[in-house]
């Protein structure tokens, strides 16, 4: 079934969409053993490698890879092939991945500018799609979030390679600049904050509309991720008041853009038809998670001000639930309502797994979280002696279960075609 309200862009999937979404459940599998061995301590604590590892095939293989099925989506031309550059980038984010595990620098270096490249093969995909649409004057607010949001991908990722480049040369990182601290703060605050936002318009509300409030959404969500990333590159070399204002400046402008997303389609997203099998749920709840993401980074952005920007001092507690609130809470959310929403014409293999990982995914990350904020890390305890041993993988055996099931629906034939298979 499709979401309520579609409007003239919400228009049905191609096969190359589908495809984007395959390659990303089967990286998605290596984050969530990871991150299940991880919750459950088995394996004794993940080294730095690793840990880079579930992140990276996490928010690259996962979350990129399926941001880009979501760019094809919208704007893909009727006629143009895409497969050929769909399956490339999925290797690449692959090699880059376990470079990441390998630890080998100058495998890192190679495979982080071979992934920049693809990140900026797709913005250039969506920015030329965009002007022959009308020009980016004229794109509806959810297609020019999509746009800025790879913008900002595309600057957080320049950052992210530069690290990868210095290290690779073994040169020491610059301790003038954050350059870790920028990458990162980019990528969640600015580019998944843009993304999320502008699909769970366009599958809630519809596309087509560019009135000013909206408008006045996207830029604020756009500054205020450039703005903190900036502020926390250059903090070490700034004024203390600017390097203390510029983070709360910049927090304001994105909670402010994110209040405009409740007031413009918060309603619609509680209308979700809550008990129904369907992508719109998934998509409703990861705007629940955009604004409790948000509000955490705010939290985030006060203790690293009051540690004078010492990001040893703030609580890895909190961090790890403001990533977890990104990363599955918003994003596998979206992708997961994303695939839904484009396997709604093939058998519904498993009908019973619908529930199951809707439920247990979102339980088992509010749990999960709550537990990081009041009880703290988990990280260097023993196995199943911190209660993020027993909530954590209520999240990650949803996330396998989701993994299964949506690979076997998008890689089976459309109802209809099946049916006339069989007649
Ligand atoms: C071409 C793309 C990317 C490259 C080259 C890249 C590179 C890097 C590098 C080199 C580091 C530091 C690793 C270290 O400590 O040795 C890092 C850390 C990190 N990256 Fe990426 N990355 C990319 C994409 C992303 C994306 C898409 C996200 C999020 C959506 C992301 C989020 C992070 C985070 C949160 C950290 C951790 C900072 C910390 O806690 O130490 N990265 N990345
Ligand atoms: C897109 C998906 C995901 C991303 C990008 C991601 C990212 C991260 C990051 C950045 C960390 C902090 C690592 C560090 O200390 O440097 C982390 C820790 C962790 N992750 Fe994930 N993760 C994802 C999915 C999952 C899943 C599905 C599980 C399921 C069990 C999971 C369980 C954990 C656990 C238990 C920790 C340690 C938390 C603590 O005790 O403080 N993650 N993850």
């Amino acid at each position: 079934m499709q979401a309520p309200n579609m409007g003239g862009s919400a228009r049905a999937a191609r096969a190359e969409v589908r495809q984007a979404f395959q390659y990303a459940l089967i990286i998605f599998t290596l984050t969530a053993l990871l991150g299940l061995a991880n919750a459950t301590q088995l394996f004794g604590a993940l080294d730095r490698n690793t840990l880079l590892t579930h992140l990276h095939s996490g928010t690259l293989g996962w979350i990129t890879m399926g941001v880009i099925g979501i760019a094809i989506w919208i704007f893909a031309r009727d006629r143009e092939d895409l497969f050929a550059p769909v399956m490339l980038s999925a290797l690449t984010t692959a090699a880059y991945v376990m470079a990441f595990w390998s630890g080998v620098f100058i495998l890192r270096g190679v495979f982080g500018l071979a992934e920049l490249a693809v990140i900026v093969y797709w913005w250039w995909f969506v920015y030329t799609r965009a002007r022959a649409q009308g020009g980016i004057g004229r794109l509806d607010i959810p297609k020019l979030s999509v746009l800025l949001g790879l913008t900002t991908l595309v600057v957080g990722s320049t950052l992210g390679v530069t690290v990868q480049v210095l290290l690779a040369t073994s040169t020491a990182i610059p301790t003038t600049v954050d350059l870790v601290g920028a990458h990162a703060s980019a990528q969640t605050g600015g580019y998944l904050v843009l993304i999320a936002a502008g699909f769970a318009e366009w599958q809630l509300s519809g596309g087509g509309k560019r009135g000013t409030l909206g408008l006045v959404q996207v830029y604020l969500l756009f500054v205020g991720g450039l703005v903190l990333a900036v502020s926390l590159l250059l903090s070490p070399v700034l004024p203390q008041a600017a390097a203390q204002g510029l983070p709360a400046v910049a927090t304001v402008l994105t909670l402010a853009g994110v209040v405009i997303v409740a007031v413009r389609f918060g309603r619609v997203a509680i209308a979700a038809p809550w008990m129904a099998a369907t992508g719109t749920r998934h998509i409703a709840i990861a705007v629940a998670f955009l604004v409790l993401a948000v509000i955490l980074q705010a939290l985030l952005v006060q203790q690293l001000v009051a540690a004078q920007g010492d990001f040893t001092k703030v609580s890895p507690g909190l961090v790890h639930a403001l990533d977890h609130s990104y990363f599955i809470g918003v994003m596998t959310n979206s992708i997961f309502g994303a695939i839904l929403v484009t396997s709604a014409d093939r058998p519904r293999l498993w009908p019973w797994a619908d529930h199951v990982i809707f439920w247990g995914l979102n339980l088992g990350a509010a749990a999960f979280i709550a537990v990081l904020l009041t009880v703290g890390t988990g990280e260097g305890a023993k196995p199943f002696t911190h209660p993020v041993s027993f909530v954590a993988p209520i999240m990650g055996l949803s996330a396998l279960l989701g993994i299964a099931t949506y690979l076997m629906r998008l890689m089976g034939s459309p109802a209809a075609l099946s049916a006339r298979a069989r007649a």
